[in-house]
Parts: C-alpha cells; sequence; structure tokens
C-alpha cells in the first residue's frame, strides 16, 4: 500500500491517542475495492449513462446537467482506454472514483448524478452487467471449443478405439464417437450459462439503497436502455442477492467439471503407456533433468483449474451465507472470485480447444488396444441370443467360459478356434467370427446416439448445423 499518512482519514479522530495513523490505514486497507472492482469501469459508466438520461427525462434533473454528465463520462472513458483515469484508493471504489473524477471534470452537475441512486443498487447493476457479458462470452468460448472437437471427430468418426467402464477396455467404440461426448457435455454447459443469462437480465437499478426512490424515476426505461428485460421487482432483494453470480459460477464449476476429464483423458492417452495420442511441442514441454520427457503440462493445468473455479463458488456462498438483507459490506467480496474464476475458466477453454486442434491420434496403437483386453465378448453374446435365440443371462454365461478360455490359451475372442467355442456352445457356427472383431462391434452399433460411424457422422452434421 502506498504511503497515506499525509492524506485525510475519515474516522482519525474518533480513533485518536496513539491509534492516530495505523487504524486508518488499516481501515483503509480493508475497504478499498479499487484494485479490483476497476474491472467494472464500463459497466458503471453505462448504468451512470441510462441513469442520467433516465433522471432528465423525467424532469429529476436539468437536461444541461445531464448534457455534462455525458460529456464528463465521455472524458472518463477516453481516458480509461488510454491509460490515464486516475484510480485512487482513497476514493475507495470504482463508483467513487468516477464521481470524484466526473466532479473535477464538469464541476458541480457531477454532484446530481447520484440522485436517486445508491451504491447499492449501482452496484448491483454493475456486477449483473459484468456477469451477463461473462455468460456470453462464456457461451462463445464454449462453442469454439466445440468446433474444434466437431474437426477432429470427423476424420475420426470410424477410428477405433476402447471403450472402457472402470477404466477397463469394455466394448471398441471409435474417436470421433468419443471426442462427441464431450460436445453433448459443453452443449449443455453453454445451454447453463444461457439459463442463467435469461434468470439474471433484470435491472436492479432504481432499487437505491435498499427501499427505493421518492423520485419520480422510470426503471423500465433504464432497465430497458441496459438491455434488461424488466426492472426487478424487490428493491430490498435487487440490492442484497448475488445469485446471479453463484448461478454462473456453478455453471463454471461444472464446465470446469469437464474439461478436468477431457484433459485427465489426454494425460493419460499421452502416456506411452496407452500411446493412443500425440500432442506436438506447441502444447507440452520438456523437463530440466530428464532429457526424453515431454510432459502434457498445458492438460495438467486444465485440470487444475476446477480447484479455483470451484473454490470460488465455495468463496462467495459462503460470504452470502447468513447475510441479512439488504446489502452489506461483505458483498464486496463478491467480485474477486468471480473475476477470478472466469479468468481462469477462458484461459482454459482457450488451452483445450488448441489442444483438441493440436492432438493426433495414433491409430495403429488404438486399433490395437480396441480388440484387446476380450472387448467384443459383449458382440458374442449378443450373437447367442440373436442367431440361437439364448435368453441373455445364457448367452453372457457362454461368453464368460469362452473368454476364460480364450484367456488360458493366451488369444484373443477372435482367434479361439471353433471347436473351442464348440465345446462349450455346440450351436455355435462359423459365422460367429463376423462379430468379433472390434470394426464389426462398432459398425453393429446403429442404434441412436450409438458408436457406429454413421450414427457419429449424423451427430457430428447435426451439431455442425446447430453452431452454424
Ligand atoms: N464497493 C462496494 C461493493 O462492491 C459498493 C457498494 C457500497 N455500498 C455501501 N453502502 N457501502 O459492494
Amino acid at each position: 500500500m502506498p504511503d497515506s499518512a499525509s492524506r485525510p482519514h475519515k474516522g482519525q479522530s474518533l480513533w485518536g491517542g496513539r491509534f492516530e495513523q495505523k487504524p486508518a490505514e488499516l481501515m483503509q486497507a480493508i475497504n478499498v475495492s479499487i484494485g479490483f472492482d476497476r474491472r467494472l469501469a464500463a459497466q458503471d459508466l453505462q448504468g451512470s449513462r441510462a441513469h442520467a438520461a433516465m433522471l432528465a427525462k423525467q424532469g429529476v434533473i436539468a437536461s444541461e446537467d445531464a448534457e455534462a454528465i455525458h460529456r464528463g463520462l465521455d472524458r472518463i472513458e477516453a481516458e480509461i482506454a488510454d491509460g490515464t483515469f486516475p484510480y485512487r484508493e482513497e476514493f475507495e471504489d470504482i463508483h467513487m472514483n468516477v464521481e470524484a473524477r466526473l466532479a473535477e471534470l464538469i464541476g458541480e452537475a457531477a454532484g446530481r448524478l447520484h440522485t436517486a441512486r445508491s451504491r447499492n443498487d449501482q452496484v448491483a447493476v454493475d456486477f449483473r452487467l459484468w456477469v451477463r457479458q461473462a455468460c456470453d462470452d462464456t457461451v462463445r468460448r464454449l462453442t469454439a471449443l466445440q468446433r474444434a472437437l466437431l474437426a477432429k471427430a470427423e476424420p475420426h468418426a470410424a477410428t477405433l478405439m476402447p471403450g472402457f467402464t472402470h477404466l477397463q477396455p469394455a466394448q471398441p467404440v471409435t474417436f470421433g464417437h468419443h471426442l462427441m461426448a464431450y460436445v453433448e457435455m459443453f452443449g449443455r454447459d453453454a445451454g447453463r450459462f444461457q439459463d442463467c443469462r435469461a434468470r439474471l437480465n433484470e435491472s436492479p437499478l432504481g432499487a437505491a439503497a435498499l427501499a427505493g426512490s421518492p423520485f419520480p424515476i422510470d426503471r423500465d426505461a433504464t432497465a430497458a436502455a441496459l438491455g434488461f428485460e424488466r426492472p426487478t421487482a424487490n428493491s430490498l432483494d435487487s440490492v442484497s442477492d448475488r445469485d446471479f453470480a453463484l448461478e454462473a459460477l456453478a455453471a463454471a464449476s461444472i464446465a470446469a467439471v469437464h474439461l478436468s476429464r477431457l484433459a485427465e483423458e489426454i494425460v493419460l492417452w499421452v502416456t506411452p503407456q496407452f500411446g493412443f495420442v500425440r500432442l506436438s511441442d506447441a502444447f507440452t514441454t520438456g523437463s530440466s533433468i530428464m532429457p526424453q520427457k515431454r510432459n502434457p503440462d498445458a492438460a495438467e493445468l486444465v485440470r487444475a483449474k476446477i480447484g479455483r473455479i470451484f473454490g470460488a463458488l465455495t468463496s462467495l456462498t459462503l460470504v452470502m451465507k447468513g447475510l441479512p438483507l439488504a446489502y452489506s459490506k461483505d458483498m464486496q467480496e463478491d467480485k474477486q472470485p468471480v473475476f477470478d474464476a472466469f479468468d481462469a475458466l477462458w484461459l482454459a477453454l482457450a488451452a483445450m480447444a488448441g489442444m483438441v486442434a493440436d492432438l493426433e491420434p495414433v491409430r495403429e496403437r488404438m486399433a490395437q488396444a480396441a480388440g484387446g483386453g476380450f472387448s467384443t465378448a459383449t458382440d458374442l453374446a449378443d450373437w447367442l441370443v440373436r442367431r440361437l435365440n439364448l435368453p441373455f443371462r445364457q448367452a453372457h454365461h457362454i461368453t464368460g467360459r469362452a473368454v476364460k478360455r480364450a484367456e488360458d490359451l493366451g488369444v484373443d475372442l477372435g482367434d479361439l478356434p471353433l471347436k473351442e467355442l464348440q465345446a462349450i456352445e455346440p450351436q455355435i457356427t462359423s459365422d460367429v467370427f463376423e462379430v468379433l472383431w472390434p470394426e464389426a462391434s462398432v459398425t453393429s452399433r446403429q442404434s441412436y446416439g450409438g458408436t457406429a460411424p454413421d450414427q457419429v457422422r449424423a451427430q457430428i452434421a447435426r451439431w455442425k448445423e446447430k453452431l452454424k
């Protein structure tokens, strides 16, 4: 903190005696928010313009004063843009910094801007505008990631890979199908941000400190000017809730969970043990001691971002818990977690989109693994049901014995001699071998949403149309 001993401190005389300076400095230290709420500058100007225009239209302030305010706000906007705006700690937050600067620029008329307004509804407006924009930006970034996944899925709609449950080989799937699973997840994430936006899109401006205003304000007009659907209906609620931010953080947390899962898969896939995928130098780093290393740091960091994003949701939830109506200064602690969470989410989304575009599947490796682990056992059981009309439970049992036999002989299911299969179930014929290969397994799964390449291509086409 800069030395502020020379500045006048409110409350200095109250403390008196030996506490002369320090308590005042600490008061400022804990109270000041300009260091972070300066990120609301654009929204603050937007809100003030709408408010001033409405006040003039309603005859609450003179139109010359409103014009002076608008000119001053334009100047401030230019100062912010060219980096000359003086952000000053002694004016505590962005709202008072703007108002103080306005007074320097236009004089007395500046003092009329705050008529029928409080910092309580002002900050609620600013923050809603910020979170609304963040929702829109996030949807755009999620869409960009979906496009990257689609572009990678399309050429690999039929590229075999093992599908896992319990991280054990389960049934063969295609790489395109696997990537498209994430397209679905990120699509729902985008939907959550859209829902959040729709719910938050009401204007708290005009709630004033907490009880509304005795001036003849037009809240519909300011709501419309700021792109809100309508004014909020309860002034106490307007200045005291931050559920819109919690909802946005919840949506961000769920998106970050999805990102962490894909990141974890990339980390696994690039290990020599899996060897399913290669990442280029662009998204890997070396080790300072082990020359052979190629580490998937970007994927690991994306995997980790959920920590701070979910942490932000936890922080703000705990800040809000148990707060009596209406505004309390506790709520100034709402901004940093939100800014930090969205910065982290946006970086993670961009890095993931970059990695998805960068990664190249190792087809032979994945195809080989797709056939391993007796992954077509279900296909054998299904064949027994379809061809021999056996109950699935019985088919399951027979297949289990076939797997055991193949394991004992050290061969894949498809390489088990027919007589071995017939020793278990005499009705089995040689055309069973048609279903025991991963290609056949994958191609047979034609149910809607299944892994058959045709189905995968249909989903890719649907999403491409949707994201146009
Ligand atoms: N900087 C404050 C915040 O972010 C603005 C609202 C202050 N209101 C008040 N009555 N002190 O919450």
